[in-house]
């Protein structure tokens, strides 16, 4: 059964971001009515920052080599260790789980929202990263779609190209997981067009953005 992950982190009502992944998970579901789908609001629901026991199992995990995903599950010792790793496991458990992937992203800061950096320090355990010898982990094979969104513009030959430390961060990121392989960025640019009176000239420019991302989602998700 094809199965959908999507997480959004933009805390706006407005967001362009969830525009994007919306339209995404929509078209999804609407063209695979008996698939999976899994919603995770990191905005509205934070996930906790890593913590001193998560920490120490992570250490645990590598000084012994743990690559099996049911000893992983199963490594905690202490009560503290249980309690964050119940936090922890089931995030670990919903990547597993989906095939596709949807990710709603904003820039902030020239790199991503806290919520999602507080959920990808969690989940980024040592398990899930690809084995040297092979490129290959658990999680290889799945499709990733970022649903961006930015105030401003950060394409290549832009005065701020060199500041983009989203995407460059994202696919360094999900590439330690094996997710950087069929990963597709829709960056919607310029939405500070709409409320920042010196960028009012570039309204129509973000409009074309907002449409090309959102009908990229959409063919996207048909495929
Ligand atoms: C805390 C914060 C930091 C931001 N930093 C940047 C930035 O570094 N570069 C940029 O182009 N826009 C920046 N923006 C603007 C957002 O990227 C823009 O409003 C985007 O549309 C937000 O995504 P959303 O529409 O999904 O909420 C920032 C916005 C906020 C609230």
């Amino acid at each position: 059964m094809p199965s959908l992950l999507h997480i959004d982190s933009s805390p706006r009502r407005e967001s362009v971001s969830r525009q994007i992944s919306a339209e995404f998970a929509d078209t999804w579901r609407g063209t695979r009515p008996d698939g999976a789908y899994t919603y995770r609001d990191l905005a509205a629901e934070p996930v906790p920052h890593i913590d001193p026991p998560q920490i120490e199992i992570m250490h645990r995990l590598e000084r012994q080599g743990v690559r099996d995903l049911d000893e992983a599950r199963g490594i905690p010792a202490s009560p503290e260790e249980k309690a964050s790793w119940e936090v922890t496991w089931p995030l670990v458990e919903e990547l597993l789980a989906a095939d596709t992937i949807v990710l709603g992203v904003p820039m902030y800061n020239f790199s991503v929202p806290s919520t999602f950096k507080a959920w990808f320090d969690r989940v980024l355990v040592p398990p899930l990263i690809t084995d040297p010898a092979t490129g290959r982990g658990p999680l290889s094979g799945k499709r990733v779609v970022v649903a961006s969104a930015r105030g401003g513009a950060y394409g290549p030959g832009t005065p701020r190209h060199d500041s983009d430390h989203q995407e460059p961060y994202l696919k360094a990121a999900l590439g330690m997981i094996g997710l950087a392989a069929d990963l597709t960025f829709l960056h919607a640019e310029m939405t500070k067009s709409a409320h920042v009176p010196r960028l009012a000239q570039f309204k129509d420019l973000a409009a074309e953005s907002r449409r090309e991302a959102v009908d990229g989602a959409r063919k996207l998700a048909s495929a």
